[in-house]
């Protein structure tokens, strides 16, 4: 079935593993789209990680990107974000890919756009290619999800990093507890509050997140010992498991959530789940296009060393 790519809850458990198998696949192979297809990268707020990712993945795939700043864009004379992506529909894009502070941007163009629209980040509410990054990570560390214990130590209520992934890992099997300051918890959520001191001795997975103060309704002035009281620090991280991992989607803010040095420590795998970014984005981009007839398997050239350029099947 057509579907775009807006939100965890559109994704099953065995869906979310054929992506992550699919993106390590990606990893070992070269494919190239043998169709010209056009990308169109909208990006509504500031980006590194994701629209870096996004653009290596759609060029690794033999995609071309059309160009869009929004501040050189006709929504500075007053068009709106509806008219700008039925502009581009028009023009010829054969995928859209968005970020924007809204929670449900995608809600007005879902019915209404013929060609796939990936989320690259919806205000407070989803970010799914993150979460399958995320889950990429997990996987390649320990092989399974039942009953790990990920722990989301953050600004939760405001992170749209928190939501996603608590529902893809708890829809994998991982049992989700959060931490952190108790004016960032979300008083809807089911999920059960641990202390960060508690969370270091029991996580498997330490996934930290970065204060989003340009979604704060407020100033929250949180930051002052917010380390000590909230923080991986030096101290806590000695005390994790053995074969426990750090996650942190970024950007970091060094010395706030994390100790500086723990960025790049041993069990980190903060820069690991950049690099698997772009694979699993791959993977997303190649399974919306099959989807949605943009491309069907005859598109997709398989090319390595040995055999040249072949064709395959995909899942
Ligand atoms: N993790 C993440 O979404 O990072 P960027 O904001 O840099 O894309």
């Amino acid at each position: 079935m057509k579907k775009h790519f807006i939100s965890v809850e559109d994704i099953s458990a065995t869906e979310i593993i054929a992506l992550l198998d699919n993106a390590a696949t990606l990893r070992k192979q070269e494919i190239k789209i043998n169709k010209q297809l056009f990308a169109a990268n909208l990006f509504f707020e500031p980006s590194t990680r994701t629209k870096t990712s996004f653009l290596v993945a759609e060029k690794r795939l033999g995609m071309e990107q059309l160009d869009f700043q929004p501040e050189l864009s006709s929504m500075n004379k007053g068009e709106t974000l509806y008219d700008t992506v039925k502009t581009f529909e028009a023009i010829g894009t054969d995928v859209f890919i968005i970020r924007h502070n809204d929670d449900n941007w995608a809600e007005a163009l879902i019915p209404h756009v013929s060609v796939p629209i990936i989320n690259a980040g919806a205000g407070k509410k989803d970010h799914p290619t993150q979460s399958l990054l995320d889950a990429a990570t997990i996987y390649q560390e320990f092989g399974y999800f039942k009953d790990l214990n990920i722990v989301i130590a953050g600004d939760i209520k405001h992170s749209r990093v928190a939501h996603s992934n608590a529902q893809m890992l708890s829809k994998l099997g991982a049992k989700v507890q959060v931490s952190g300051a108790p004016e960032f918890m979300d008083e809807q959520w089911e999920y059960p509050y641990v202390p960060i001191d508690e969370a270091v001795e029991i996580a498997d997975v330490l996934m930290l997140l970065r204060i989003q103060h340009e979604r704060h309704e407020q100033d929250i002035s949180t930051t002052e010992n917010y380390l000590q009281l909230f923080g991986l620090t030096i101290e806590r991280e000695q005390r994790m498991k053995d074969r426990a991992i750090v996650l942190h989607p970024g950007p970091v803010n060094r010395g706030v959530e994390i100790d500086s040095t723990l960025v790049e420590a041993k069990r980190s795998r903060i820069f690991k789940q950049m690099n698997n970014g772009v694979f699993i984005r791959m993977a997303v981009l190649q399974k919306q296009l099959l989807k949605w007839g943009i491309i069907n398997e005859n598109h997709l050239e398989k090319r390595n060393e040995t055999c040249g350029r072949q064709q395959i099947r995909t899942v």
